[in-house]
C-alpha cells in the first residue's frame, strides 16, 4: 500500500510510519522538523516537508504525488486553557493546527485517494471529545469538531469507495504529553498506540479508540445527564 502520514516526525505518527514502512509499505512521512524527516528518509522511508497550516504550499506539495491508498491525518498540537485568562489567541492557535491542518489535508489528500481501488481516510481526533474535560475548552472543542467534520465526511462520500476512519487515542507517552502536569489514567506507549491504529484500519473500523479501559468509561460517562457529569468534572479542576 501506498500510506501518507502527517505528524510522522514525532509520537504516534513516528510509530506508525516506521512500523508501516517494517511492514513493507511504501510510506510517505511528513512534518515540518527537517532533522526528524532526515532520519526517516535514512531508514528509507519517502518524506515531505510541510507546513499544513499553508493551504497553498500544502496542495502544491500533494499534487506532485500520483495516489495514495491509506493517508492518517495525525499532525496536531495541545495547550490547555489557564482561567482566569481566558486567552482567545491560544483558541485561534489550537484551531488552526488542529482543525485547518485536517480541513486542508483532506482536501489535498481526497484526490489521490480517489485514484486508489482501496481507498481509506483516516483522521487522528482524541478521547477528550467523549465528555467536556478541565482545561480543554481549545482541544477538547478542536477534536470535537474534527469528529463532526470526519463523521459527516463518510456520510457524504457514500457514492465513492473510500472508508473513513476516525482515531481517538486515550493517553499516549508522546512530547505532547510530556508537558502536561497532571495525571494521566492508562498512558500507554507509541508502540501500544501503533499496534491498536494498525489492526483498527486493517479492520477498516469507523472509529478506533484505545486504550479500551479508558475510552470506554469515557463512553459510559457520556451519558451521564449533562448536571451530573458536570459536578463530577468540577471535582477534578485543581483549587
Ligand atoms: N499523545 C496523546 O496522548 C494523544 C491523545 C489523543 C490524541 N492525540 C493526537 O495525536 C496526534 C499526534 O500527537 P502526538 O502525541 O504524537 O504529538 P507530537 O509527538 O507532538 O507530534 C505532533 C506531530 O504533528 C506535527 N505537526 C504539528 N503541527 C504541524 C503543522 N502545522 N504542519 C505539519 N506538521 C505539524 C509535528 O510535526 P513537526 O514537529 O515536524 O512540526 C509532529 O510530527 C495529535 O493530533 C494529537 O492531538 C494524542
Amino acid at each position: 500500500m501506498k500510506i501518507l502520514i502527517t505528524g510522522a516526525t514525532s509520537g504516534i505518527g513516528r510509530q506508525l510510519a516506521l512500523d508501516y514502512h517494517t511492514e513493507g509499505h511504501e510510506v510517505w512521512a511528513l512534518g515540518r522538523n527537517a532533522e526528524a524527516l532526515e532520519e526517516l528518509s535514512a531508514k528509507g522511508l519517502r518524506t515531505g516537508q510541510v507546513d499544513l497550516t499553508d493551504r497553498a504550499a500544502c496542495l502544491d506539495w500533494f499534487s506532485t504525488l500520483e495516489s495514495i491508498d491509506l493517508a492518517i491525518l495525525n499532525a496536531g498540537t495541545c495547550e490547555y486553557v489557564d482561567l482566569p485568562v481566558f486567552d482567545s489567541s491560544l483558541i485561534q492557535r489550537v484551531m488552526r493546527a488542529n482543525v485547518e491542518t485536517v480541513a486542508i489535508s483532506i482536501e489535498a489528500v481526497l484526490p489521490l485517494l480517489r485514484k486508489s481501488s482501496n481507498a481509506h481516510l483516516a483522521v487522528v481526533g482524541s478521547s477528550a471529545a467523549f465528555v467536556p474535560l478541565p482545561r480543554a475548552e481549545a482541544y477538547g472543542a478542536s477534536k470535537a469538531a474534527i469528529a463532526y467534520m470526519v463523521d459527516t465526511l463518510r456520510i457524504d462520500l457514500k457514492n465513492e469507495d473510500i472508508v473513513v476512519s476516525l482515531i481517538c487515542p486515550g493517553f499516549v507517552k508522546t512530547p505532547l504529553t510530556d508537558l502536561n502536569d497532571f495525571p494521566m489514567p492508562f498512558r500507554i506507549t507509541t508502540d501500544e498506540a501503533s499496534m491498536a491504529i494498525r489492526k483498527g484500519l486493517k479492520k477498516k473500523k469507523a472509529q478506533i479508540h484505545f486504550p479500551k479501559k479508558f475510552t470506554i468509561l469515557l463512553k459510559i460517562l457520556s451519558f451521564l445527564p449533562g448536571p451530573l457529569w458536570t459536578i463530577l468534572a468540577k471535582r477534578m479542576v485543581k483549587q
